[in-house]
């Protein structure tokens, strides 16, 4: 939520302290991002996305509708498109079929949201990241467990065999993504919710990722090589075509220019241990 710095790791499940939050803030507009993130951990630990990801949805959809809150702007996920979709994922392929219970918690905020603006009016986009990468990045995820481990020398381990294509999107493109989406006037519509894709729409394999990574380093990657892992995809890609045709959305962040500055990152934040 914008407007507050160090939000308590609990808050959205915390109903009083949200809405104490809400009654301090007193937002015109939300960006909500805060969520049990991650396909693996929903794995291990279901019950924390539900708690995350659906109750503390409600609680946010809810102060928006008592609130009077003019716009709510919210995370959903590449990985809502699941089995069904076919490359490059557009906004109208269908997105029954997730593949995980995180995919599933993303796609049920997307309807949770369109009933809210449904039956109340409230003004929601919801916008599908497409695999997000930057300095200050989440520590399980690829692109810092592979400049981390590359740096230090110890292996990695690289699913599917390296035959996985990812459409990496640069923070600073999604940033961009979410402020134009911000500005978005409800439009038209009967009822006020969208959903965009918000990617670099340039699939890039796995093993010219690890190129990238190693040239950074300096040092070459070990690499440990291990079937598909359940709950993932094997490719994923946007078609951002909405995104650009609504809001002039365009990534301009390809992986040779915003994946050394990562590693670089790592190096100075970690230092040797990496
Ligand atoms: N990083 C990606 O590639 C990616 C891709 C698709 C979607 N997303 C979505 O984007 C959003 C941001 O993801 P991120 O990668 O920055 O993840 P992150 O884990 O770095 O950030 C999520 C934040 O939510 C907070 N949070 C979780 N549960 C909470 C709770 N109950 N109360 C208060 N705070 C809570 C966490 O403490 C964390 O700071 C998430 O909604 C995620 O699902 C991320």
């Amino acid at each position: 939520m914008s407007g507050h710095r160090h939000p308590p790791p609990d808050l959205l499940v915390d109903r009083d302290g949200l809405t104490a939050l809400f009654d301090e803030v007193r937002p015109d507009r939300v960006v909500h991002l805060a969520a049990q993130a991650g396909v693996r951990y929903s794995l291990q630990n279901p019950h924390a996305y539900v708690a995350s990801n659906l109750d503390g949805f409600v609680n946010v959809l809810e102060l928006c509708r008592h609130r009077g809150v003019g716009h709510l702007v919210y995370a959903s996920s590449s990985s809502v498109y699941g089995d069904s979709a076919t490359p490059p994922f557009s906004e109208d392929q269908r997105i029954d079929r997730p593949r995980s219970l995180y995919a599933a918690t993303k796609a049920a905020n997307e309807l949770m949201a369109y009933t809210y603006a449904q039956l109340y009016g409230l003004h929601a986009t919801g916008l599908r990241f497409f695999t997000v990468y930057g300095p200050w990045g989440r520590p399980d995820m690829a692109p810092l467990l592979f400049s981390r481990a590359v740096l230090a020398g110890r292996p990695i381990e690289v699913f599917n065999h390296g035959r996985m294509r990812r459409d990496f999107t640069h923070v600073s493109d999604i940033v961009a993504g979410i402020l134009g989406a911000l500005d978005l006037p409800a439009g038209g519509d009967a009822v006020p919710h969208r959903v965009f894709n918000l990617g670099n729409h340039t699939p890039v394999e796995l093993e010219r990722f690890i190129a990238v990574v190693e040239q950074a380093a300096g040092r070459a990657a070990q690499k440990l090589y291990r079937p598909m892992q359940p709950g993932d995809m094997v490719e994923t890609m946007a078609d951002t075509a909405r995104a650009r045709a609504a809001f002039g959305f365009e990534p301009r962040t390809p992986i040779e220019s915003g994946l050394p500055p990562v590693v670089h990152w790592c190096r100075d934040y970690f230092g040797d241990a990496a």
